[in-house]
């Protein structure tokens, strides 16, 4: 090697050694006759003192290396003189003498600042990526991710578990999104897709006899894109057979265990992690992903206001819906802008409106004080706990899942605006017991909320035709700190259920067939039951971090418009590729 020794790794003991190093320029001093390198590399930075005098062919050479250069350096470890040792750097307390160098590639100076941590234009790092990745912070977390991953294969390894690679070049994929589609060369006007998830594989491998099976895999999902979602992303792929929905609870929280220990910062809130019904998760906090890191929880009004003359609570009582609060700690002087704000979060969450009530020190102010009895306010105010002070905000509706969703929606702003989450712990859950299907209005039929492979609870099958809405499934998802970082689900194994479940999907047999054959037909050859799960390794790796944006966590991760401005793809293709394809580009 160019090198003999890490840069990070010198300390005292090492002084008197020669060494060989080789690196980036992070900071370059001049103090005349003496020059000061800090040089880095991956393992971190060390001080190169190189002095004219003492020795003048290594100044010469060093003299002309800029920030990013990269050099070698052979030298001498020295301790460094009394009080000058620098207690923040690991390799603080010693120093390299350059005793000969070697510039072996300059730099031009790059766009920004690799050796200071300030705030950059994204788009300028992602442009940059390579220089990007160079900043400490940004190695840190490719580090923690190889780490994670790392820990993943080693688990489930030593558990049995045989990872295996599955196509990318596969057929659409029902999971919810649009799919990435690729032209194929040799088959005009047939396209391949790029799998959502190994979804069906997985399953198959299952058909095939391995039992348990993983994959870091890659997916690709053409949806809109957030902080969370990126158009390719990296999951845990997993399934076993044989089993239940416990056996993938308990095998996940000790993993998830197990990394967030290991490689986080921070201790689990509760362990193991608390299951939720997704019933009780909307009744208690309006979420399928809820954040256990604060509470603010929703609570029952309905019984309270069900004789109210205020029609907008009775009649929503009535309506067979509910009313609910719930309380923002230390609020009741929310301005009129405030609260006309947060009116509008729960309008557009789905609510006609949004009561009301300050518990002043000069008593209670509301928006629905015209309506409501003196007795009813304080009635109300010692069901929600609320304190002088706090701000009850209700929410009234025939359906109860609107109640549910806005209350949600203003406890996780709330939660976020008055930073209500504990910052020093992970909460962790599952949330069990989905419903299967979820009514489309947009596409006029039931659509699966996990995807058309999970099975029904049991004892739900026999509503499936009668009343699909009810059916629950064998569903579960992994949330941690208000992320859903995972989800899977037991399977249909069996022939005829998984026609069933394409039926109540408005899947005609033909079409069943024509997409599904494969895997109904893989039904009829012995398929065990089986389950599994996948995690998101970004989510999971950038919640460690403590990072908001996953994009932190990737190397090359895609502007939220889906383009890689490195790459500057997608890109236009050659008339000759076109033609090769059998493409032809519609203009407008
Ligand atoms: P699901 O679609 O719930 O399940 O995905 C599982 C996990 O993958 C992560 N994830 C994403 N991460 C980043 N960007 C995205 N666009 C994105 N989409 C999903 C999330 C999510 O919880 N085949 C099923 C799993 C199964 O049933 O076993 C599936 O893919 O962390």
């Amino acid at each position: 090697m160019l090198k003999s020794v890490n840069c990070g790794e010198l300390r005292a003991e090492h002084a008197g050694q020669t060494v060989t190093l080789a690196g980036w320029v992070h900071r370059r001093r001049d103090h005349g006759a003496l020059i000061f390198l800090d040089l880095r590399d991956r393992s971190g930075i060390v001080q190169v003192t190189c002095d004219r005098v003492a020795n003048e062919a290594a100044y010469a050479v060093l003299n002309a290396a800029r920030s990013e250069y990269v050099v070698q350096v052979m030298g001498v470890v020295r301790l460094r003189p009394d009080g000058l040792a620098n207690p923040n750097m690991p390799t603080g307390d010693v120093e390299v003498v350059a005793e000969a160098g070697q510039i072996l590639n300059e730099a031009r100076t790059p766009p920004f600042y690799i050796n200071e941590d300030v705030e950059l234009d994204e788009a300028l790092r992602l442009k940059y990526r390579y220089l990007d990745l160079r900043r400490p912070a940004m190695q840190k977390n490719i580090i923690l991710r190889h780490d994670v991953v790392h820990l993943i294969r080693e688990f489930l390894s030593s558990r049995d578990f045989l990872e295996i690679e599955t196509p990318m070049l596969i057929k659409t994929t029902p999971e919810g999104a649009r799919d990435y589609v690729v032209p194929s060369r040799v088959h005009p006007g047939n396209f391949y897709a790029l799998p959502q998830s190994p979804q069906q594989l997985k399953q198959l491998l299952m058909v095939a006899g391995y039992e348990k099976y993983f994959q870091i895999a890659r997916c690709f999902r053409d949806e809109d894109l957030r902080a969370d979602r990126q158009p390719e992303f990296t999951q845990l792929d997993l399934e076993m057979s044989f089993i239940d929905r416990e056996d993938i609870i308990s095998l996940l929280g000790e993993l998830y265990t197990q990394i967030i220990e290991q490689l986080g910062s921070k201790p689990i809130l509760q362990k193991p992690f608390p299951v939720l019904t997704y019933a009780d998760a909307m009744d208690r906090f309006g979420s399928d992903k809820p954040d256990l890191r604060f509470g603010m929880e929703h609570v029952n009004l309905s019984d309270l206001l069900a004789g109210s003359a205020f029609g907008v609570f009775s009649g929503a009582v009535a309506g067979g819906g509910k009313v609910k609060g719930i309380v923002a700690p230390g609020c009741a002087s929310y301005s009129r802008k405030d609260l006309d704000e947060l009116a509008e979060v729960a309008k557009r969450a789905g609510a006609k409106g949004l009561v009301h009530i300050a518990y002043r020190e000069d008593g209670p102010k509301s928006s629905a004080a015209k309506f409501l009895t003196e007795s009813e306010i304080d009635a109300l105010q010692q069901r929600l706990n609320a304190q002088t002070g706090d701000l009850a905000l209700i929410v009234a509706d025939a359906d109860a899942m609107v109640v549910a969703k806005v209350l949600g929606e203003l406890r996780v702003l709330l939660g976020r605006r008055l930073g209500l989450a504990r910052k020093d712990v992970h909460a962790l859950c599952w949330v069990v017991e989905f419903p299967l299907l979820e009514w489309s209005g947009e596409e006029g039929r039931w659509t699966a909320m996990h995807h058309p492979f999970t099975s029904a609870m049991d004892e739900d099958w026999d509503l499936l035709d009668s009343d699909p809405g009810k059916v629950r499934a064998k569903a579960y998802d992994i949330v941690m700190d208000g992320w859903e970082v995972g989800g899977g689900s037991i399977r249909i194994h069996q022939r005829h259920r998984q026609s069933q479940m394409f039926k109540a999907l408005g899947i005609e047999a033909e079409e069943a067939e024509e997409k599904f054959g494969h895997l109904l037909e893989a039904f009829e050859y012995g398929a065990p039951p089986h389950g599994g799960i996948a995690t998101g390794i970004d989510r999971t790796v950038a919640i460690l971090a403590g990072i908001p944006s996953i994009r932190e966590v990737i190397a090359f991760p895609k502007t939220a418009s889906a383009t890689d401005l490195m790459f500057r793809s997608p890109s236009e293709i050659s008339e000759r590729q076109l033609q090769e394809l059998h493409l032809a580009i519609r203009k407008g």
